[in-house]
């Protein structure tokens, strides 16, 4: 017998060595941010501290992040040519960058980045026991009885004996300190609750693709330099 496995959710799974001296140089920066908070209102003491909403969404316009973000855009380079992209036909744009902390049980919840195309989640210093990178399903292909994986009675009474990658509601994905997801920005993500963080700190952004010749095309973002401002 053969199974024949159809219709993957590919994600990039890659490091980025930079040297500990720029490592430790983002450190110091990634400190002052958090020092600085910009938001006045206070976070929920269960979620990570997240840059974007703390006045901080542009780290990419930081010139000290730049050797990061050089590497990033080859990374982005591998992935477009797993999926045998044309580079040549689109330009690469990120258009939001930002630093996560998390500390203790902090954690993000389940969520998308509907405004950008591919997303990214680096690593900067992690222990293996701070919490992992988490991906939840919602197509659920395989799943030929309403809430046959879902279920938490069926769970429970061991209808499903065990859960593989064909079945998995949700997948964790192990990632250590200087590792790079490249994921589409529309998968549902989040970090591994319940886990006692050690000042666990990534960098995560955006990534826009707009096309460089929009003529005879009808589904790529033309390039904004034939944009007008209403
Ligand atoms: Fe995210």
């Amino acid at each position: 017998m053969k199974i024949l496995n159809f219709f993957p959710l590919s994600i990039l799974h890659d490091q980025i060595n930079l040297s500990d001296k720029k490592k430790n140089s983002l450190l110091d920066e990634v400190k002052d941010m958090k020092n600085n908070s910009k938001n006045s209102k206070p976070k929920p003491d269960d979620r990570s501290w997240t840059g974007d909403t703390q006045g901080y969404e542009f780290i990419h316009k930081n010139p000290k992040f730049s050797d990061f973000f050089l590497e990033l855009k080859n990374k982005i380079d591998l992935y477009l040519d797993f999926l045998k992209i044309d580079k040549n036909q689109i330009e690469t744009y990120i258009q939001r960058s930002w630093v996560t902390i998390s500390n203790g049980k902090e954690a993000i919840a389940e969520h998308q980045h509907l405004q950008s195309h591919l997303s990214f989640a680096y690593y900067l210093k992690k222990t293996p026991e701070d919490s992992n990178f988490v991906l939840h399903d919602e197509v659920f292909r395989n799943e030929f009885i309403p809430g046959l994986f879902s279920s938490k009675t069926l769970k429970d009474k061991k209808v499903i004996k065990e859960m593989s990658i064909s079945t998995a509601p949700k997948i964790i994905v192990t990632v250590k300190e200087n590792d790079i997801v490249l994921f589409p920005s529309k998968t549902l993500h989040s970090t591994e609750p319940n886990k006692s963080n050690n000042e666990r700190i990534s960098i995560s952004g955006d990534i826009t693709f707009l096309s460089k010749d929009s003529s005879l095309l009808e589904h790529l973002t033309p390039s904004f330099e034939n944009w007008n401002k209403l």
